[in-house]
């Protein structure tokens, strides 16, 4: 069976990412590790403790991340991920903290752990910065011959950005780590803005949460809530908010949801396109390809795997 690693900054979109993780019996989710964005890496830590908790799956264990990139000091949260995901990360709906606490063994060694036992049957879905994953690679660079797949949530080839024209949110607030994983030569595939801003999720379908009367359902029906009225301000010619984070994970369990340009990728550091991913010139013609990038994706198809799992998942 597949294992899965989930890498989030949990906010919104994160936390439907652990539910359809969870609702999805192809697959095991092994284990979470933190990362700063959306939210300080210890309240996403704290957050992915307690949404596991009220989804029922208290087994899954939660890691702690590096707290910010490396070319910064300290991490602040930005004032539109607050008004985005709430000032918990979570919509700002109120759930019990967790007894548990973060494992010992940090999120860098774990990846790297998970990757020697799994090997080919590992995928780890980073969907906030890359800063981990960039740190494991840099510590066992063999672990970019050995794991399953990478699938990221980040970046834009087709479309702008969403924190400027160039900038996608997960990649600009590490594009060195993610430059590094692009050009690592780690296989890696790029679930960006392109695909992740046609899916998109509705007041109709979490009334369908809300209707079933549970903890869970009502949880994830308020907190997403929150979040598609924030898209109503931010991105009003939407008419709903992006499935960004859960998409990636549709994808993890599914690759045929996605259609694949292959590709290899890098992301700019330098000057004013800082945080630009796009096709690596110096690697174009280059036959062998590590990265696939998704230009479309099937919408109803996924939307349906999304409610049918996630709805499954909240009924108990
Ligand atoms: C990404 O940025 C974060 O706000 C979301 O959780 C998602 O991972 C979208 O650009
Ligand atoms: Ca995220």
């Amino acid at each position: 069976m597949k294992k899965l690693i989930l890498d989030l900054d949990t906010g919104v979109d994160d936390a439907l990412a652990i539910a359809y993780a969870l609702g999805s019996p192809e697959v095991e989710l092994i284990g979470i590790t933190g990362t700063y964005g959306n939210v300080l890496l210890e309240q996403g830590v704290r957050n992915a403790l307690a949404v596991t908790d009220i989804l029922g799956h208290p087994e899954v264990k939660v890691y702690k991340g590096i707290e910010h990139s490396r070319t910064t000091d300290s991490f602040e949260v930005l004032e539109i991920s607050k008004f985005i995901h709430g000032d918990n990360g979570i919509g700002d709906v109120e759930i019990p903290d967790s007894p548990r606490e973060a494992e010992s063994e940090s999120a860098v060694d774990f990846i790297i752990d998970a990757v020697k036992t799994y090997g080919k049957d590992l995928v780890y879905v980073p969907t906030g910065p890359m800063t981990n994953i960039a740190a494991a690679i840099e510590k066992a660079p063999e672990i970019k011959d050995e794991i399953g797949d990478i699938v990221l949530m980040g970046g834009a080839l087709t479309v702008p950005g969403n924190c400027n024209a160039c900038m996608e949110a997960n990649i600009s607030q590490d594009p060195e780590a993610a430059d590094l994983l692009f050009r690592s030569g780690a296989p890696a595939t790029m679930i960006g803005l392109d695909v992740t801003l046609q899916t998109l999720l509705t007041y109709k379908e979490t009334a369908r949460w809300r209707d079933l009367g549970t903890k869970a359902g009502t949880f994830l029906a308020d907190m997403a809530d929150f979040y598609i009225k924030a898209y109503e301000t931010t991105s009003p010619h939407l008419g709903g908010c992006g499935l960004h984070d859960p998409l990636a994970v549709g994808v993890a369990v599914d690759p045929t949801l996605v259609s694949l340009l292959p590709i290899n990728m890098k992301v700019d550091v330098d000057g004013p396109t800082r945080g630009r991913t796009i096709g690596d010139e110096t690697r174009l013609n280059d036959p062998h390809k590590t990265m696939k990038v998704a230009l479309g994706v099937d919408v109803p198809r996924f939307l349906d795997e999304f409610m049918t799992r996630i709805t499954t998942l909240a009924q108990h």
